[in-house]
Order: structure tokens, then sequence, then C-alpha cells
């Protein structure tokens, strides 16, 4: 039975807000990442995030500072030394942690009868192997904060190439498809796991939006992606920021264990071609 003297309260500030609750943004200093951590602080998120180069990390900082309590921390989600570094700064700085985002990101592409070994090992660890670990590591800070009322988050950011066999087939990427349709169940299992300490797991599954990862295939490609996509454009970081509010809010608090697409229902066309009868 719900007891809440507030269940009747549906405005924004009770279904959306979220001040004063803590956030890490994994590749946070650039791109989607940047946006989300933009976003969090813009509703009084306080935010840490991680990114491998200490350039970007600042340069990230420079832009968010103004706009609330953020804090950048360079450090390799693939690697354990690294890894434990951020949680012991998550502890030290909020004591626990309520919304966990695993944006970090990798791709590769080449021909199939060029694909290096070490590209596919790269995506794998770095899209799949450092989620599942930093997930891990960071599930009893998660569990400090959570309540069967407000559970804490974790938000993987998966893509609809987890979900279709990419459109570019020009650019083949055997890895990042591979990476994100596995980073999709384990969002699942994670899910029915961690459900029970008060705890969900959701991933975002973005078509393209603008970021370094996507500037070159925005080169060549970009008509193609508008032509495969129904509403034939590409994304607006609002539309990426908006379902991560949705996710870490009260909203969102019984959404457990969902892929949520976030293309312009890309991975579910086809293309439309001319009926010429
Ligand atoms: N843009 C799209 O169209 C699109 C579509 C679907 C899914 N996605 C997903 O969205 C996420 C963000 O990608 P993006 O498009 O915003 O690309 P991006 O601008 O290249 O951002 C990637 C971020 O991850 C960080 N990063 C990479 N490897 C890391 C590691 N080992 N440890 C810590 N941080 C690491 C990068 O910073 P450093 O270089 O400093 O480490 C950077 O901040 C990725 O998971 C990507 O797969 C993007």
């Amino acid at each position: 039975m719900n007891e809440d003297a507030n269940q009747d309260d549906f405005s924004l500030t009770r279904l959306f807000g979220l001040e004063g609750k803590t956030a890490l943004v994994t590749g946070g200093s650039s791109g989607l990442g940047l946006h989300m951590a933009r976003g969090l602080l813009q509703n009084g998120v306080r935010v840490v995030i991680a990114s491998r180069s200490e350039e970007k990390c600042s340069a990230a900082l420079g832009e968010l500072a103004g706009l609330g309590d953020v804090v950048a921390v360079a450090a390799n989600v693939t690697k354990a030394d690294a890894r434990e570094v951020l949680v012991s700064e998550i502890t030290k700085r909020f004591g626990s942690l309520d919304i966990l985002v695993n944006n970090a990101g990798a791709n590769w592409g080449a021909p199939l009868d060029q694909y290096p070994d070490e590209g596919f090992a790269k995506v794998i660890d770095t899209n799949l192997n450092a989620v599942f670990a930093l997930t891990r590591d960071l599930v009893p800070v998660l569990a400090k904060s959570a309540s069967a009322d407000l559970p804490s988050r974790i938000i993987n950011i998966g893509s609809m190439d987890g979900i279709h066999v990419p459109i570019v087939q020009r650019v083949p990427t055997f890895a990042y498809s591979a990476s994100k349709a596995a980073l999709h169940h384990l969002t699942k299992a994670l899910a029915v796991e961690l459900g029970h300490k008060n705890i969900t797991v959701n991933a975002i599954a973005p078509g393209f939006f603008e970021s370094r990862m996507t500037d070159h295939v925005f080169e060549h490609y970009l008509k193609d992606i508008e032509d495969d996509c129904p509403l034939h454009r590409i994304g607006r970081p609002e539309e990426i920021v908006g379902i991560l509010l949705y996710l870490a809010s009260r909203a969102g608090a019984y959404t457990n264990g969902a892929v949520i697409p976030v293309d312009g229902g890309t991975s579910i066309s086809k293309g439309k071609r001319e009926w010429t009868l």
C-alpha cells in the first residue's frame, strides 16, 4: 500500500525534482556526457565527472563550474586503480551516491578482414567490462542512500546499434554493436539483481547525436543517417538529457530493466521507399 501523504501531488517539482541528489557521470568531459552533467547540475544535482584526459576534464570543469557543485576526476574506467580513486572520491565527497551514469564509451571501425584484436578488445573493455566493474564497485555506495520509496539509479548509455545492425555499413563497427547489445542485456540482469537493494538499472539507447564520436561519420554520411531516420534528423542534446532526468527522478522510480531507444525510430525502421506501382 502506498501511504505517502503526497501521493496525489503530480506537480513537476515532486515528480521530476532532483535538488540535492548526487551523481557520477563517466565520460562527462565531452559529448553526451557533458550535456548530461550540465542537465543534472542545472537541476540542483551535485556531480562528479570522470574521463581519462586531465585536459578534457579541466576544460569541461571550466564550462560547468558556474552551474553548481561539480568536480572532475581524471580516471580511466577500464583500470581497477582508477576506479578505486573514483569510488573513494565519491565516498569522501558525498558519502553516498544517488545516480550513476555509465556513459564513457569507445568505438572502432574497420572492414572485417582488417579488424584488429586490440580494437575489438578495447571497445568491449570500455563499453562493457568497465561498466560491470564500476557498477559492482559502487553498489555499496548507491545502496546507502537508496530506499523503497526512492531507489538509487544506474543509467547505462547503450546504443540503437545494440538493438539493430548498424545502418552505416560502410564503416563496420563489429565490437561496438556487440558491446552495446551485451550492455543492454547486462542492464536487465543487474536490474533483477539489484532491485531488492532498492537500486534500479536502465539503459538509454541513443540514435545519432553530434559528438566527437560521430564527427567523422557525419562528415561523410549525414544525409544517409537522416534518410534512415523516420524523423529525418539527428537527435538534440535536450532529448538525451530529458530521458536521463526522467530515469533519475521520482517519476522514473518504477522503471527498471528498460532499454529506451532515443533514436527518432531509426532502430525499428527499414527505411521508406516510394510506392511505384
Ligand atoms: N553520439 C552518438 O551519436 C551516440 C549514439 C549512441 C550511443 N552513444 C554513446 O554515448 C556515450 C558517449 O559518447 P559520445 O558520443 O558523447 O562520444 P565522446 O564525445 O567521444 O565522449 C566519450 C567520453 O568518454 C570518455 N572516455 C572514453 N574512454 C574512457 C575511459 N576508458 N575511461 C573514462 N572515460 C572514457 C571520453 O573522455 P576521455 O577521452 O578523456 O577519456 C569522453 O568524455 C558512449 O557510450 C557512446 O557509445 C553515442
